[in-house]
């Protein structure tokens, strides 16, 4: 079955969308300095090419704190007629920065902030008068609810998204068998440091028979950088 139709029958069959990872580490699996700095750790083609697959992807989907450190516009850049997906961010209690690039850019595609009930009333107000910008109050006191964001992605149409992390909501994807495939950029830098950020955080699987594989791997080249590819196996 061809990418695509894998994508679409997934969607038809399960109602949510086709999850695909991608991320970017050194070596040593770090996404980002310990200071925080993390432009840029892959190549230029690589980074070209992930703006492919955002181009061919429904939705980004980022955490809170990846927006926060990063200030990121989430479009498709470099690329002949794009087609801007839409944004969805998890932010359980609106810490969103009102000035937020994403918040002032319109690129045309609609804004989706996921929260929980503990939300902070005074920003939801502001964020209210935001244009393109719909925010989701998912069942939950704590954290977003993740599967309840992804049927109602669903609903809404959104068949297929592109989940750029961090590492925190990376974790939270993946333990909770909601991610289908990934794209593990490597580059060769080694960065170090026990509080540099590597591209899955969270609290890590217990055991080894516990983690999560990849099958049907693929291997390509972007420049010095080498990419990992497969669908994602939750253990037996
Ligand atoms: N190299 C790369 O490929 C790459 C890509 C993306 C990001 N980054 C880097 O990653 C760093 C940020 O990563 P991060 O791990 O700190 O944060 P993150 O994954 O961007 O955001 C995590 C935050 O999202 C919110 N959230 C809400 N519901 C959640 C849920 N169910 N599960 C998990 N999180 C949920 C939580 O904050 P609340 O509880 O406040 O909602 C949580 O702390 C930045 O430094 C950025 O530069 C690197």
């Amino acid at each position: 079955m061809s990418g695509l139709k894998q994508k679409v029958f997934y969607f038809i069959k399960n109602k949510r969308p086709y999850v695909v990872l991608k991320t970017a580490t050194s070596l040593d699996g770090k996404i980002a300095t310990f200071t925080g700095n993390s432009k840029w750790i892959s190549s230029e083609a690589s980074r070209r090419f992930a703006h492919s697959l955002r181009n061919d992807l429904d939705g980004i989907l980022v955490g809170i704190n990846t927006i926060i450190k990063d200030d990121p516009s989430l479009n498709v850049r470099d690329i002949l007629n794009p087609s801007q997906p839409n944004r969805i961010i998890v932010d359980s209690k609106l810490r969103i920065p009102l000035d937020s690039k994403l918040l002032k850019k319109d690129i045309g595609s609609k804004t989706y902030i996921y929260t929980s009930k503990s939300y902070d009333r005074e920003v939801y107000k502001k964020l209210c008068k935001v244009e393109n910008l719909e925010i989701v109050v998912t069942n939950s006191d704590k954290q977003v609810d993740l599967r309840e964001m992804l049927k109602d992605l669903g609903s809404k149409n959104i068949s297929s998204i592109l989940l750029e992390g961090g590492g925190n909501l990376n974790f939270s994807m993946l333990s909770e068998g909601l991610v289908n495939y990934g794209y593990f950029f490597l580059a060769p830098k080694i960065i170090g440091g026990r509080d540099a950020l590597t591209s899955v955080e969270g609290q890590g699987f217990k055991n080894l028979e516990d983690s999560i594989s990849l099958k049907n791997i693929k291997i390509d080249r972007f420049d010095e950088d080498l990419c990992i590819r497969g669908e994602i196996c939750l253990p037996e």
